[in-house]
């Protein structure tokens, strides 16, 4: 009986709530149905309720072939590329300047060619083809939401990463984004933790985020040293990036972002949490590449459509593929 009637109010709710979102109903008597609502109850956002166009489908399969070396199924290059080509198209943003993820890294004239996106420019004139090829079978698709999505398809094409939330329905701009937002390798970790905190981002989240370079390879910081991995493992979405951070194998190249990060009072603690710790890590990736993949974006996820259900699932590491650290 008792049940019955939850399952009426809940029912009542969601009818309410869609309506609300459909603007018939004011912000007042959205207030007053919330009230009348269980606490647990939550009103579910519109976007569950518009399927994800069908389009990214076959977005996700060419993308999924692109981003795999079929010889030894591990992320190639271009794959590391789109990972890092997310963070810097939302990353030069703050929260009182215009941009964030607004496609404008392969749109505007001259954003993919300054000094600090290099390595970029390749993957984004083949990112930049791919968007205008399935814009032509869905004008809703946006480069925007293309360079977001590549990311999310490459993540899972690394062995072990997993699928992160991946919204569409961002618009594009071609205004070059503000200069000076983005980090560089020498940045210290306080001067880090002061540049995200102009973008809503905490210590914990940079720290969450940075395991990124766990597939990362670096080609400026020391040419000499071009190609040179960010750990033992790049093909790879796995931990090893925060202990070898922490204790450098030969061969690898630590940035000294990375580990001043690794030791500052204020971050360290997170860092070290990380080793060895490939579930919570993931975790706490999902969620802060997700606030990343919405900066600059009014309301966030509100008005996106979820088409995380596209991104293809976790991908185990290869038999054959020696690890020292495996869980
Ligand atoms: C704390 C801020 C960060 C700093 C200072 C930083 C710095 C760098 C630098 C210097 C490189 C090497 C570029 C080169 O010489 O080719 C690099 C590469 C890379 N970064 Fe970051 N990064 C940061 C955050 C991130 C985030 C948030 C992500 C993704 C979520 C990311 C993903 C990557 C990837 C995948 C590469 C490899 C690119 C390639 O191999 O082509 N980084 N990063
Ligand atoms: C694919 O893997 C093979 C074997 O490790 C390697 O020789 C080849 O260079 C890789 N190709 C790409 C595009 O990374
Ligand atoms: C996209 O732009 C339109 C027109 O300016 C605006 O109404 C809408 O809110 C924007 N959507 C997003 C997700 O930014
Ligand atoms: C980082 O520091 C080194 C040595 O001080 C310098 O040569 C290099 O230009 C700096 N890199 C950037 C991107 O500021
Ligand atoms: C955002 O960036 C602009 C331009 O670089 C700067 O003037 C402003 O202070 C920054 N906003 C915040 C909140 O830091
Ligand atoms: C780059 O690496 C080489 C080889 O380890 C080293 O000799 C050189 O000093 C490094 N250059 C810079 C700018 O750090």
């Amino acid at each position: 009986m008792l049940l019955t009637k939850l399952a009426v109010i809940l029912t009542a709710g969601a009818f309410l709530a869609s309506a609300i979102n459909l603007g018939e109903y004011g912000k007042k008597a959205y207030g007053a149905v919330k009230r009348s609502l269980p606490d647990s109850e939550t009103i579910k956002p519109r976007q569950n309720t518009v399927a994800c166009p069908a389009v990214w489908t076959a977005v996700a399969s060419e993308l999924s072939t692109l981003f795999l070396n079929t010889t030894d199924s591990l992320c190639i290059d271009d794959a590391r590329a789109a990972i890092r080509a997310a963070f810097r198209d939302c990353g030069a943003w703050n929260i009182t300047s215009p941009g964030g993820c607004d496609g404008s890294l392969i749109l505007a004239a001259d954003e993919l060619t300054r000094p600090e996106n290099n390595g970029l420019q390749a993957y984004g004139a083949k990112i930049l083809a791919i968007t205008q090829k399935y814009q032509a079978i869905d004008s809703s698709i946006t480069a925007a939401d293309m360079i977001q999505f590549a990311s999310s398809v490459t993540i899972v094409t690394c062995p072990l990463g997993p699928r992160v939330k991946t919204y569409v329905g961002r618009n594009d701009s071609s205004i070059p984004a503000v200069k000076g937002h983005l980090p560089n390798a020498n940045a210290s970790a306080a001067s880090l933790i002061a540049l995200f905190a102009q973008k809503g981002i905490n210590a914990a989240e940079i720290i969450a985020f940075i395991g990124a370079h766990s597939s990362s390879k670096q080609f400026f910081v020391n040419e000499t040293l071009a190609g040179a991995p960010q750990d033992s493992t790049p093909g790879e979405w796995d931990v090893d990036f925060y202990a070898e951070t922490i204790s450098k194998p030969t061969g690898v190249f630590v940035f000294d972002s990375d580990a001043s990060l690794a030791v500052d009072p204020r971050t360290s603690a997170t860092f070290s949490g990380f080793v060895g710790k490939q579930k919570k890590w993931d975790g706490a990736f999902i969620a802060a590449m997700t606030k990343l993949s919405l900066l600059g974006v009014p309301e966030g996820s509100a008005n996106l459509i979820d088409c995380t259900s596209m991104v293809p699932t976790t991908r185990p590491v290869p038999r054959d593929v020696k690890r020292a650290t495996f869980q």
